[in-house]
């Protein structure tokens, strides 16, 4: 793990609440990054690529921290980096990696997808829960970035819909669990957002096959919309918590009833 900050003394002009953002090297992280920098956080952009982090971070005044949430040491080492209080953290590094049948499953993808979606999120959150808690206030927040996959199932989604329900029940279970502590447990689960990286990554990098994932869809979700509801549901009064909210673009009533335009149309 390797940090760099760009303000790491307190004293005028230091923002007095701090956010952790995990995948903050591209997509919905990146552009929450941003988003809570522009509110007043100091931001810590998490990932594994440093040079994206960094360049993050310098362009919002934040702090760039390497690492792979799936890793122990390199969360102990984003810890450290971030100190004895933190106001917000962001789990949202994750992904989907195939989109096989279960019958052709390939056993290492669905380990990968539990790994980053579920066990890494619980590693990053016993890792900062007690910085957490020590939030002035008592507002501290955790936000999950679970998703409509972790609501419903698709044909060959299941890898990734059961790691999205691992999300999704974690994070309830966390809420029961810290019931009388100072802190708020949420989760935004977004339908179909077009991001630069993601559907690329689930199918290899087959540009071709990403692209047919938005294919029609004039106004699909962007990065910037899920981050526009995140920054909504850690900005809300301490005694308030959003347990869940589902967003999707219009287009997309259902998982599988999706307005597309096609040139038959
Ligand atoms: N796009 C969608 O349609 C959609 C819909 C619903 C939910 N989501 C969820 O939203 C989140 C972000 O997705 P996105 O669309 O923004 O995809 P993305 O651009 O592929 O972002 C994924 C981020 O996770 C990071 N990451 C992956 N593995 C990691 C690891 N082991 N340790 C640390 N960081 C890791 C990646 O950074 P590095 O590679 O640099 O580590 C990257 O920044 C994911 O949890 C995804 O499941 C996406």
């Amino acid at each position: 793990m390797t940090s760099t900050t760009n303000d790491t003394t307190a004293g005028p002009g230091r923002p007095s609440r701090t956010a952790v953002v995990t995948g903050a090297s591209s997509g919905i992280g990146e552009a929450t990054a941003r988003r809570l920098a522009a509110e007043g956080f100091h931001v810590f952009c998490a990932a594994r690529r440093t040079d994206r982090v960094q360049a993050l971070a310098d362009e919002i005044g934040g702090t760039a921290v390497t690492c792979d949430v799936t890793d122990a040491a390199s969360v102990a080492g984003l810890a450290e980096a971030v100190g004895p209080r933190l106001d917000v953290l962001v789990n949202n590094a994750g992904g989907a990696f195939g989109s096989s049948p279960v019958a052709e499953a390939d056993a290492d993808e669905w380990r990968r997808m539990f790994d980053v979606n579920v066990v890494g999120l619980m590693q990053v959150t016993r890792a900062l829960l007690p910085a957490l808690l020590a939030a002035d206030d008592g507002a501290g927040i955790i936000c999950n970035v679970g998703s409509t996959a972790g609501r419903i199932a698709y044909e060959g989604g299941a890898g990734y819909t059961a790691a999205k329900h691992g999300t999704q029940v974690v994070t309830e279970t966390l809420r029961l669990e810290l019931w009388d502590q100072p802190v708020r447990v949420c989760e935004v689960a977004p339908g179909m957002v077009r991001t630069d990286e993601f559907a690329l990554v689930r199918f290899d990098g087959d540009a071709e096959k990403a692209a047919k994932v938005y294919a029609g869809v004039a106004e699909p979700l962007v990065a910037d919309d899920v981050a526009d509801a995140i920054a909504w549901m850690v900005t809300r009064p301490r005694h308030v918590n959003v347990d869940e909210l589902v967003i999707r673009p219009r287009a997309q009533a259902a998982q599988h009833k999706v307005h597309r335009v096609t040139s038959s149309d």
